[in-house]
């Protein structure tokens, strides 16, 4: 298993072989899921005492199995959040695979998370976070979101009068799901901001003030969105970060989508207030064109985390020896043993550059507008509410839910594209609309015209 003989050059030279091919290729088939049965069925059994050997695994991966999936990156996959690794982030993953690096501690992996720590620099410059604001590469938002919560309520612990408390987080309706899952894994309440739109000051301090006296001591955090997920929209964060600061709570920023527009100057204004809080999350493998996975947070006071997520044991001691010290990505995040998960980001900025991120960035915002003025001008199709990041809701007037589904599943069969429903709330309850969200610099106009006109 571990012999370096002819059978492992045979198989490099599929592995690269076929990296190269994918990644050259712009318009990869939009494969669709088949039934587990069906591909039990296509490649038999896999796992075997003996193995069947890399050539055949491989031939059936490439043949059969990837055809059952997306192609995250297509320049029509619009749906849910999609992504586009750059090809020099990706082959920089295969780098980071190769080079075997334990990304917890310096002690082990100093040179990669050098590297991380420089493309950190760079995200925290993007928030306008104050000097000492620092952060950790996480396996995604959601693990983002909970290391920021875990230390939060630690942070609301540490008063003696709070140490028996269940904490309470406040958020919007809009804020992604995460939010109330992870809430649920710290045992903590959620309070929703009800709100069609964004969350605005006003809405937050009624929210506050309507609380009554054993609840309000209970709340220790407001979660604010950095761009919905469904539909692009930025809350109040300036106002929402005056509110926590009267009321001395911790003020967190989920910009998991969002956070890559930190660095389009056309929609930067929309993030004003980011720069006061106490954490920020924001996902790489969305919007700044990382693989998967690749997720951030960033404290305002690192040492905050520090203390809420170190581990210790006699086997960890030596980490803490002088001779080892260094910045140890595991004392600010929920894991421990951590892959390298910032590397392909890095490469993949030092490459291009800062400013052809910001192009990318802009890129998807300009489609996203595109889009808007295409659907203005169809007889047929209304926009829902005005573009925003790069999220588009609109309608297909006289529509119904199935309509909608239907459109989904045909344009996905028929290997055009993936575009899924969504919904939006109105006074008369949720209504069922199209979504797109745009991060491929690869998708064209023609692209949504081709797609918009599946809808006729
Ligand atoms: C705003 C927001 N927060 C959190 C998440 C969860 O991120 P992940 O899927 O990387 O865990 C998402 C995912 O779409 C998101 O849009």
């Amino acid at each position: 298993m571990h012999n370096v003989d002819i059978e492992l050059v045979e198989m490099t030279l599929d592995v690269m072989k076929y990296a190269i091919n994918r990644i050259t290729n712009q318009s990869p088939e939009l494969g669709s899921p088949r039934k587990e049965e069906e591909l039990k069925e296509r490649v038999g059994e896999t796992i075997t005492p003996l193995g069947i050997g890399g050539e055949k695994a491989f031939r059936l991966f490439r043949d059969v199995l990837i055809k059952a999936t997306v192609p995250i990156d297509h320049p029509r996959h619009l749906a849910f959040v999609p992504a586009a690794p750059t090809r020099a982030a990706v082959m920089f993953d295969l780098v980071t695979s190769a080079s075997s690096i334990h990304g917890a501690y310096w002690m082990e992996g100093a040179g990669g998370i050098f590297c991380e720590n420089e493309a950190m620099r760079w995200l925290v410059k993007l928030t306008g976070m104050p000097e000492g604001a620092f952060g950790v590469f996480t396996s995604g938002g959601t693990a983002a979101n909970l290391s920021a919560m875990v230390t939060a309520r630690e942070y609301f612990r540490k008063k003696k009068e709070n140490q028996n408390k269940k904490g309470c987080i406040i958020t919007s309706a809009g804020a992604h799901s995460s939010i109330k899952a992870m809430a649920k894994v710290i045992d903590a309440d959620v309070l929703l901001v009800e709100t069609d739109d964004l969350m605005t000051a006003e809405a937050l301090e009624e929210k506050i003030s309507s609380l009554d006296k054993n609840t309000a001591e209970r709340v220790f955090a407001v979660v604010a969105t950095g761009g919905t997920t469904n539909a692009g929209i930025v809350d109040d964060l300036d106002g929402i970060a005056n509110i926590c600061k009267d009321h001395n709570l911790w003020f967190h920023v989920d910009a998991a989508y969002g956070g890559g527009a930190l660095a389009a100057d056309s929609v930067r204004h929309l993030f004003n207030g980011i720069e006061k809080a106490d954490s920020i999350t924001i996902d790489p493998h969305k919007w700044l064109f990382s693989p998967y996975d690749c997720g951030a947070i960033i404290y305002k006071e690192p040492e905050l985390a520090r203390t809420a997520h170190s581990q210790e044991g006699s086997y960890l001691d030596i980490i803490k020896d002088p001779g080892a010290q260094g910045f140890n990505p595991a004392n600010y995040q929920i894991q421990l043993t951590r892959r390298l998960r910032g590397l392909p980001l890095w490469y993949s900025i030092a490459t291009h550059g800062t400013d052809k991120y910001k192009w990318a960035v802009e890129r998807g915002i300009a489609l996203a507008v595109l889009a808007g003025e295409l659907i203005s001008a169809s007889p047929d199709l209304e926009l829902i509410r005005p573009p925003s990041l790069s999220c588009v809701l609109f309608r297909r007037k006289g529509w119904t839910p199935d309509d909608y589904t239907n459109w989904t599943y045909k344009n996905h069969r028929e290997g055009l594209a993936l575009v899924t429903p969504s919904k939006w709330k109105t006074k008369e309850g949720f209504e069922t609309v199209a979504r797109f969200c745009f991060i491929n610099p690869d998708t064209t106009e023609e692209d949504i015209q081709v797609i918009l006109d599946t809808m006729k």
